[in-house]
């Protein structure tokens, strides 16, 4: 039986279309999903919307559009722009849906007749982008301390979480399970930041606004959109606090959240500590992936530098986007992410690196062997390292991805495609097809060219799906598993070329 791996994205906001940053992750997940099938596991991919809350009910007004009307339009827009990004997601929630709300008010409510929850008064500093409250001393010059804008002084009955009562449970957790909160730096930031401070019962319910799911027993309050949204990665594979489900078995504990560092605290603190409650085993990790930013700052339609992922892919092609995505961000860094940037990436990195490779080689193949070579294998130093080099790429680029290390992972498929250029710079193919006693080695040299370009087309799939399709028809080639790319031979002794094609055009 194969393992499963159970992935999921935040779920991200109905409150708008969202840009490069939001999509980011999308990329990101997919990636991560196509490369963990490729290895054999049987995947299970979650994404989807999170569609209630303060921010979105003013969203709808300022729009003239009821709260469903308006929520049902963006989350189809984000769905069709997840569909141009190619992203291969198994489910898309959305936290709408009456089976997802059904089973949050059951689980607020076995929270509430356990203990875990209980009724006070609220006072403190709302920040309703954020869906926030703060202590004053927590306000950063009067401010929201995560986005820096305006807060509210509000006062009301609200339900409480009795988070401090779960508090030493969850440092142990950390600190006996290190991979949990990925990279370090994230898990310093939680430590430093949250733990070591202490915890506060946390505020899980509202009065002063109607979109979002009743307090099934207490219905002037709807249940805090972060309880909502997190138990979404539950919800949706069939878990209920009254009934034992064979999915949810099989897929719970989730594998991977892939969430932006500015949420990490929801994953890593609040998600965590209500599992607890619930009795059930925590997620295996979470990891914080760094901000896109366009140029120096974090993207924000107030700031109006805002990209939008699907007029990109239009501008450019999907896999120039999908490539930048996945080459300039780093795990644990911010990257930056403009259209230079873009047309400079393809034009050096796709069309001239990797696009020049497989169309120079596909064109000498159908000049000199009328789009047909042979299996030829010779002890020639050049040769013998090129084959080592291409036998190890598939371990290599596994390594960085059991890491998250995608931009790591995707330099090396760039590397091995410079490795390439430079055989042919070495080798000079077109000197050899000047005498006819050379023909022999150019087969072979022609024929080392077009298995290394195989076995790039099959690391590519994971991050680049399209373009790793058609290199692979363009070679005739079937068999895509990773473990053929692991041979620097193919079966047949013989490879066909097609037409040549080309997959980069470069921008100026
Ligand atoms: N709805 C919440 C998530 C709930 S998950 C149970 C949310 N939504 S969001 O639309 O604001 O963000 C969706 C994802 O995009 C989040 O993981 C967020 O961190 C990420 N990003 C938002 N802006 C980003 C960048 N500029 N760059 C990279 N990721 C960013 O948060």
């Amino acid at each position: 039986m194969k393992e499963k791996f159970y992935i999921t994205t935040a779920i991200a906001y109905t409150s708008g279309k969202p840009h490069i940053g939001n999509t980011y992750e999308a990329v990101l997940a997919d990636a991560i999903a196509r490369h963990k099938r490729l290895l054999g596991y049987d995947v299970y991919f979650q994404t989807g919307t999170d569609e209630h809350g303060e921010k979105i009910e003013l969203k709808a007004k300022n729009n003239e559009k009821e709260c469903q009307e308006f929520v049902d339009e963006v989350s189809d827009e984000i769905k069709n722009i997840w569909k141009k990004l190619n992203i291969s997601y198994d489910k898309f929630v959305r936290t709408t849906e009456s089976h997802h709300k059904e089973i949050v008010q059951k689980i607020f409510k076995k929270l509430y007749d356990q203990g875990d929850i209980y009724l006070d008064n609220y006072e403190g500093y709302y920040c309703i982008p954020c869906e926030s409250f703060w202590t004053e001393s927590q306000l950063i010059d009067g401010k929201c301390p995560d986005c820096d804008r305006e807060v509210e002084l509000r006062k009301e009955p609200a339900y409480f979480f009795k988070l401090k009562k779960y508090e030493k449970e969850l440092n142990s957790y950390i600190k006996e399970h290190p991979d949990f909160i990925y990279p370090k730096i994230r898990e310093n930031e939680m430590i430093n930041n949250f733990l070591k401070p202490g915890l506060e019962d946390l505020c899980v319910s509202r009065t002063s606004f109607k979109w979002g799911i009743p307090v099934p027993f207490d219905d002037k309050h709807v249940i805090y959109v972060w309880l909502d949204a997190l138990t979404n990665y539950i919800t949706n594979i069939g878990y209920d606090p009254d009934d034992d489900n064979e999915t949810f078995n099989k897929l719970w504990p989730c594998d991977l959240h892939v969430v932006g560092k500015d949420i990490v605290r929801f994953h890593t603190i609040y998600w965590p500590i209500f599992l607890m409650a619930l009795g059930l085993p925590l997620p295996k990790r979470v990891f914080g992936h760094p901000w896109v930013l366009a140029g120096a700052e974090k993207m924000s339609k107030s700031k109006g530098n805002v990209l939008y992922a699907d007029e990109l892919c239009d501008k450019y092609g999907v896999d120039v986007v999908r490539y930048c995505y996945l080459h300039e961000i780093s795990f644990a860094n911010d990257g930056t992410i403009t259209e230079d940037i873009l047309i400079e990436r393809n034009n050096s990195d796709l069309a001239n690196t990797l696009g020049n490779l497989v169309n120079r080689t596909i064109v000498m193949v159908n000049k000199y062997f009328d789009g047909k070579v042979m299996r030829n294998i010779e002890d020639n130093p050049l040769d013998n390292d090129l084959r080592s080099y291409m036998e190890s790429l598939n371990e290599k680029i596994c390594q960085k991805m059991d890491e998250l290390k995608i931009q790591e992972a995707t330099e090396l498929i760039l590397t091995a495609c410079r490795k390439c250029n430079k055989y042919i710079d070495e080798n000079e193919p077109w000197a050899l097809a000047k005498s006819e006693e050379k023909m022999d080695r150019l087969n072979t040299v022609l024929y080392n060219l077009i298995q290394s370009i195989r076995i790039i087309a099959i690391n590519l799939q994971a991050f680049l799906p399209d373009t790793a399709n058609k290199i692979l028809k363009l070679i005739n080639i079937d068999d895509k598993t990773y473990i053929s790319s692991k041979q620097f031979d193919t079966d047949s002794d013989e490879i066909r070329t097609n037409k040549e094609e080309i997959l980069f055009k470069r921008i100026q």
